[in-house]
């Protein structure tokens, strides 16, 4: 999957997945699974860190796990986040370390949060052939801001405007978060880049999800996120079968065991 790809799926009427990984188990999984895009996503901070938001997140830690995916899904699409105070500085900035991300982690584009806002900036990036994708409505990295990371976006015509300007500057695709699914709807039909929707409604070209939420693992279950399978109490029922097993002298059994 190339970002031009991605971009015709649209035209196509062809819906995209788009999952986030952070390591070589969970690339190789989704590579595997055939997924049209991987997003290292600076959820990196609270689901593999452990910390409450996304903005503790450094450049260098989102290239160590932006290499290991790419290398590992070497056919997907891979996406990785510019973090917090990345980018936001200047466009210069930007552009430093959105190209220090390309070189480094071998991926093909990255992602900032933002519309009119950083217009100038992703028409830079743009600009220099770096592929980035936008992402408008509520925006983790705002979160001291907004008060909380649950706050839904409702504004339509500032989505809209925030959307588009995203397009007009020359983002190849937009993420839309927590926004009500007739306004994702409208955005879509208003933009000629797909739209990835994450709590935004099935209007949207394509769907978002962090991986460890729709598979259990993480403890976080809003609304929008659908538990596929719940891996977290499969995992601890295995570790206690482990346990038991050991403690009784189950395990290791001679087939585990060498002669
Ligand atoms: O960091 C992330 O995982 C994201 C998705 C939620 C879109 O930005
Ligand atoms: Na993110």
């Amino acid at each position: 999957m190339t970002v031009p790809e991605f971009m015709r799926a649209k035209s196509q009427g062809r819906k995209l997945s788009v999952l986030t990984a952070y390591d070589s188990l969970w690339a190789t999984i989704l590579e595997e699974s055939g997924i049209d895009a991987i997003l290292v996503g600076d959820t990196l901070g609270m689901v593999v860190q452990g910390k409450q938001t996304t903005l503790p997140v450094t450049l260098e830690q989102i290239i160590y796990h932006g290499e290991i995916v790419a290398r590992c899904a070497p056919k997907t699409l891979v996406i990785v986040d510019l973090p917090f105070m990345s980018y936001q500085v200047s466009s210069r900035q930007a552009v430093r370390n959105a190209g220090k991300i390309l070189k480094e982690t071998g991926a093909q584009a990255v992602k900032l949060e933002g519309g009119i806002n950083q217009s100038k900036t992703i028409s830079r990036l743009a600009d220099c052939d770096l592929s980035v994708m936008a992402h408008v409505g509520m925006r983790p990295q705002s979160v001291h801001k907004l008060g909380k990371m649950s706050a839904i976006q409702r504004d339509a015509k500032a989505l809209l405007a925030d959307a588009k300007a995203a397009e007009d500057s020359g983002a190849f695709s937009v993420v839309l978060e927590l926004v009500p699914a007739e306004i994702a709807q409208e955005v879509t039909d208003t933009l000629s880049i797909p739209t990835i929707g994450i709590g935004a409604g099935a209007g949207c070209d394509g769907q978002v999800l962090v991986t460890p939420d729709m598979f259990g693992l993480s403890g976080f279950q809003p609304k929008f996120v659908k538990k596929y399978v719940d891996l977290k109490k499969l995992a601890v029922e295995a570790t206690k079968q482990y346990m038991t097993e050991v403690q009784e002298g189950q395990f290791p059994d001679d087939a585990h065991s060498h002669k």
